[in-house]
């Protein structure tokens, strides 16, 4: 076995033209620690907020980031035997070939899924599985509305209602309302309808719940859409960027305009407001991260294991992948995983030749996310040299 392996390394703040790729001995475990190969590494918003020097606790660069890994245990450890198919959510990190985790933070999983497709699993189901049930609590028959309905989290949220069995209503940019129709979902143009009207409209009193990582004003409006009884979840604060970029500007405004609940208020309209942290609710509430993570959703929401089939080339399908969450142009989930050339061609995707840029990567079909590189020199790392790609966008 190799002693050294890669990572992705944010060598300052700013756009992904900082990430580096940093080969170092093979990271040894500390006790209570559990070495894993990472065979997919899922690409998240939160990341790119990392890269930017936005999101609360990121440490100083040079740092790696990766919220969320899906590989096997490297050597055996106790409770744990080499070979064993694990996910884990690791904040900062995951953007490796090996990372170490403590060892209660990993989950086993069942040998032969797709790493790329379990990875889905982590974060972004995670999050939308509590935020429905732990904090949101629905139940059947019960109205939701979730923003940013054609990302990561919106697309396990319209999963996992469904099999709930809510109406849902989602916000989305019109590129984005078939695939929220297509997990039961009632699109709204956010950038040409009021929202709140259209709720109105549709449902005469609003809705129970609504999911909102926009933050800033927007969480007025959205408390503005809850009937009686009704919660609001808010759970990011993406009014302070540009295109996943740091706007300081705008997060100033976004800041001031955030409304400021008055418990008073709030008990004379008979709504919630609720904030929701996975990373600190896994501290807060372990035996929720294990049960949660664990069952991807419980018990009956086993189909949502199946989900966000990602087919991502090697190559640098992290930078790709980043590019495409700064565009908001994904759509749900992605990860950067190590695949062959043949399993792209397999999969149905377009290798692109000849472009006279190396690496030049197509982002074939953004509904499937499928990222391919064309020189395919690179086959040994999961992230090779990610600085001189170019991505061209295709609709
Ligand atoms: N608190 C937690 O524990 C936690 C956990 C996971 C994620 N998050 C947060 O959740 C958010 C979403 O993450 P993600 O990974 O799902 O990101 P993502 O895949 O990039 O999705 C975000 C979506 O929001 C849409 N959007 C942007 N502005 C909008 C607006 N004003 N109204 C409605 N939709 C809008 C974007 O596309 P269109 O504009 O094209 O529709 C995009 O589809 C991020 O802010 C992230 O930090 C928080």
């Amino acid at each position: 076995m190799s002693q050294t392996h890669t990572r992705v390394v944010v060598s300052r703040r700013g756009g992904p033209d900082v990430l580096r790729m940093h080969e170092e001995p093979l990271p040894s475990p500390k006790p209570g620690e559990v070495r894993v190969k990472v065979r997919a590494a899922g690409v998240a918003f939160a990341d790119l907020l990392m890269r930017e020097g936005l999101y609360p606790g990121t440490p100083r660069p040079p740092f790696t980031p990766g919220y969320d890994v899906a590989g096997v245990v490297d050597a055996d450890a106790p409770g744990w035997r080499a070979g064993q198919p694990v996910v884990a959510l690791t904040k900062f990190g995951g953007y490796a070939e090996y990372v170490c985790v403590p060892a209660e933070s990993l989950v086993a999983t069942p040998t032969g899924l797709d790493p790329a497709e379990t990875v889905s699993l982590v974060l972004n189901y995670l999050t939308a599985y509590q935020m429905l049930r732990r904090m949101a609590r629905v139940t059947a028959g019960e109205r939701i509305l979730i923003h940013g309905a054609g990302g990561g989290v919106g697309t396990a949220l319209l999963e996992l209602g469904k099999l709930a069995g809510l109406e849902m209503y989602g916000t989305a940019s019109r590129g984005k309302h078939e695939i929220v129709q297509s997990l039961g979902g009632t699109p709204i143009d956010y950038k040409t309808t009021d929202f709140v009207a259209r709720i109105r409209e549709r449902t005469g009193d609003g809705v129970d719940a609504v999911f909102d990582a926009v933050g800033g004003k927007q969480w007025r409006r959205s408390y503005e859409a809850l009937r009686g009884g009704g919660r609001l979840v808010g759970y990011g604060f993406s009014a302070g960027t540009t295109n996943g970029r740091r706007d300081l500007a705008k997060l100033a405004v976004a800041f001031v305009q955030m409304p400021r609940f008055a418990p008073l208020t709030m008990m004379d309209v008979n709504k919630q407001v609720a904030g929701y942290n996975v990373d600190r609710l896994r501290t807060q509430r372990p035996e929720w991260y294990r049960r949660d993570d664990g069952r991807g959703g419980g018990r009956g929401e086993d189909r949502a294991r199946e989900r966000r089939r990602m087919t991502v080339g090697h190559g640098s399908a992290a930078d790709a992948a980043r590019h495409a969450v700064s565009r908001a142009t994904s759509i749900g989930r992605r990860a950067a995983a190590k695949r062959s050339r043949a399993a792209c061609e397999r999969a149905g995707g377009r290798i692109v030749r000849g472009c006279g840029q190396p690496g030049r990567i197509h982002l074939e079909n953004p509904r499937r996310l499928r990222i391919f590189r064309g020189s395919g020199q690179l086959g040994r790392l999961c992230f090779p040299v990610l600085w001189n790609h170019r991505l061209t966008q295709r609709e």
